[in-house]
């Protein structure tokens, strides 16, 4: 089964084993990336094309003929956002946690039917990771496109995808909440030195920067106790100047409190992308092990299994085999929206996507998207969350992998695009309550 998997995505890649691996899960092999050979792929704009909120951005479903050519500087983004907020009046947040940096974390609510934060039932989160570019740019870019159509009463085309004004209304309202730009720190240090930075800018003792903000969230974070010694390395890193690093303690990271703290403002969420860079791929729950139904009681957060959590091959149900539980019919519905993810994707950007258990490629620990659904299995009060990693693009052959080409930034766009509207109208399909 395993090799099935990593063999189709061999087939899809071009660039050689790096891409064979979702970047998640490619610390040690990107280590020996050199880095610091200058800049490639897109420019990254100077100054600000929105110019402070009075220029609004619009995205690439609306308009036909256009290519942009620079990818979106942190500036620009807080200055898109606010345009969108003074041109169709949405709302917009600040988390309550500043960067190391200093940096503001921003987000907006758009759509939904009713009142309150309730209201918001699909959350969208950007650029978690620095180097993985064009991230922000593909969230800020699908809000404006929707919001224009809404406004103008028009559908949006991606790609071989065409939606209509009418399904337009329906994607918004499900009710987005959306941070474009999760790691502002991280992805101001990769734009201005191209090192192909990954983690926030957080200074650690030993001299090293930064920690993976995901593998910093609270799900199975303290690998070492939680894994199995064979695959607990694997899925993350104590050490500071790993690309892995978890950090001193789960949300030790202003970052990621800011996530779990649009969580638990809007409480009614039921459907997260975390929008990461490459591989071509849609990865469903669960990252720490296969899935299972059968057996409720075996699960994160039952210490029995630390030791032999992790291990792919062993069978749950003999002896101390073991699979992360998956309600059944939870199970059939994170698989069918990771489809129809998938579906969006390979129609908007013209390549084809697979979709997998995140497991399946190499268990992990800390990250956002199990997290998100482990929310409900922790504390029964909280809210169900479908959640979901999207590895957009498939890799350049530049200095760092993960810089596009302006034809693949564009062709990401619409990828994504396409990809996240497929996603509303599915999560309107399978369920917003
Ligand atoms: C943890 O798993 C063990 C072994 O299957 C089981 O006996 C125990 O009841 C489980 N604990 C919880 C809290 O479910
Ligand atoms: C578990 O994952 C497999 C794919 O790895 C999928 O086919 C199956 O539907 C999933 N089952 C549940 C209960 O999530
Ligand atoms: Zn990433």
């Amino acid at each position: 089964m395993k090799a099935s998997v990593l063999l189709s995505l061999a087939a899809l890649s071009s660039t050689g084993l790096a891409c064979l691996l979702p970047e998640e899960r490619d610390g040690t092999m990107m280590h020996r990336v050199v880095r610091r050979q200058g800049q490639s792929g897109t420019p990254i704009g100077t100054g600000d094309r929105f110019s402070g909120g009075s220029v609004v951005p619009r995205g690439l479903g609306s308009q036909t003929g256009v290519t942009f050519s620079t990818i979106l500087n942190p500036t620009e983004i807080v200055s898109g956002l606010k345009a969108l907020s003074n041109t169709y009046g949405i709302t917009t947040f600040t988390t309550p946690y500043k960067t190391y940096n200093g940096a503001t974390i921003y987000g907006a609510q758009v759509g939904g039917t009713g009142s309150g934060t309730g209201a918001y039932k699909v959350f969208f989160n950007g650029n978690i990771h620095a180097r993985e570019r064009g991230s922000a740019d593909n969230v800020l870019y699908f809000i404006a496109d929707l919001l224009y159509a809404n406004k103008n009463n028009v559908g949006l085309t991606y790609g071989s995808k065409t939606y209509t004004a009418a399904q337009v209304k329906t994607a918004l309202a499900a009710g987005i909440v959306f941070i474009p730009l999760s790691n502002p720190d991280g992805v101001a240090y990769d734009q201005s030195t191209g090192s192909c930075w990954r983690k926030n800018r957080r200074p650690n003792s030993g001299g090293s920067y930064g920690v993976d903000l995901n593998r910093n969230f609270d799900f199975v974070w303290d690998f070492t106790k939680k894994f199995a010694s064979s695959v607990a390395g694997s899925t993350a890193s104590t050490s500071p100047s790993s690309e892995t690093y978890h950090g001193t303690a789960a949300f030790s990271e202003p970052e990621t409190k800011s996530i779990k703290w649009v969580f638990d403002t809007y409480a009614k969420v039921r459907w997260f992308i975390d929008l990461h860079s490459y591989t071509g791929d849609v990865l469903y729950s669960w990252g720490s092990d296969d899935n299972q139904s059968k057996y409720p009681y075996m699960n994160f957060l039952n210490s029995t299994y630390d030791s032999v959590r992790g291990i792919l091959t062993d069978t749950p149900g003999s002896g101390k085999g073991y699979g992360e539980y998956v309600p059944a019919a939870e199970g059939t519905a994170n698989a069918a929206a990771a489809q129809r993810l998938a579906s969006g994707l390979t129609a908007g950007g013209g390549k084809t996507y697979g979709y997998y258990q995140a497991s399946d490629l190499y268990p992990t620990s800390g990250a956002s998207d199990d997290y998100a659904y482990s929310r409900h299995f922790a504390d029964p009060s909280k809210n169900l969350v479908h959640a979901y990693t999207v590895e957009f693009g498939f890799g350049s052959s530049g200095s760092c992998p993960f810089y596009p080409s302006v034809a693949n930034y564009n062709e990401n766009i619409r990828a994504t695009n396409a990809g996240f509207f497929e996603f509303l109208l599915a999560a309107t399909e399978l369920g917003l309550e």
